[in-house]
């Protein structure tokens, strides 16, 4: 043996410094080549950065925390699959900032919810679950059809979006304000909804 075992072996701090160095390797080896792969980086053919509206509805998502009780993300698995559709590609989520996958089940999955229902059928059911749904106990949110859309901070979101690297053009940009506006909550969380997961053509 040679003495610089005999000096890992008998001190302990620099035994897990290196035994952490080593066991890094394994996790650097998963991670890093996903920072470089086309398929965790660049859009599904087809996808589209939210519109305004969409993305005011995306953060009427985020302020009432539907988060907290629906992922967005279809594992790759035959029970997830046959009930929810194609399971979630990386490449659906590039324009997401943050991506809403979510690790909290207490309501279904919506990574595919888009299209799903119609306008309506969401307007009763985000305006009280138990008129469509008897056994649901998600809440009620009546409140999105009274609140309007002023879009006074939608271009600044927008632009916001951009330098995270949304492909918007300046003149979406520039109109964004224009087309949420007077517009209910309500009309632009549905909006959201329906734009969920419809990038890539699923059969259920
Ligand atoms: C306390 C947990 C909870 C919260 C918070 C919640 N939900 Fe739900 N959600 C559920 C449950 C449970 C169901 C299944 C029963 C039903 O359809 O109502 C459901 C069902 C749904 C469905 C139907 C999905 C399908 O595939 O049938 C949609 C759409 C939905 N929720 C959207 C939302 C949105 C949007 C929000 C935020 C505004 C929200 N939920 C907040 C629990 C929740």
């Amino acid at each position: 043996m040679s003495n610089g075992h005999a000096v890992v072996e008998k001190n302990v701090g620099l035994m897990a410094l290196l035994i952490v160095i080593v066991i890094s390797f394994g996790g650097l080896a998963e991670i890093v080549p996903l920072f470089f792969l086309k398929d965790t980086t660049e859009p599904v053919a087809g996808l589209k950065p939210y519109s305004a509206l969409q993305l005011e509805g995306r953060d009427i998502y985020l302020r009432e925390g539907c988060y907290n009780c629906h992922s967005q993300m279809i594992r790759p698995f035959r029970a997830e699959t046959e009930r929810y559709g194609h399971y979630s590609v990386a490449g659906e989520f590039v324009y997401d900032h943050p991506f809403q996958w979510g690790s909290k089940r207490t309501g279904p999955d919506l990574a595919r919810v888009g299209g799903r229902y119609s306008d309506d059928w969401h307007r009763v059911h985000l305006n009280n679950p138990r008129d469509v749904v008897p056994e649901s106990n998600m809440p009620g949110f009546p409140w999105l059809n009274e609140n309007v859309l002023d879009g006074t901070d939608t271009v600044a979101k927008m632009k916001t979006m951009q330098t995270l690297g949304v492909p918007y053009t300046d003149e979406e940009v520039a109109k964004g304000a224009e087309e949420v506006k007077g517009k209910t909550e309500m009309v632009a969380l549905i909006a959201y909804l329906q734009n969920l997961g419809t990038a890539i053509k699923t059969q259920r």
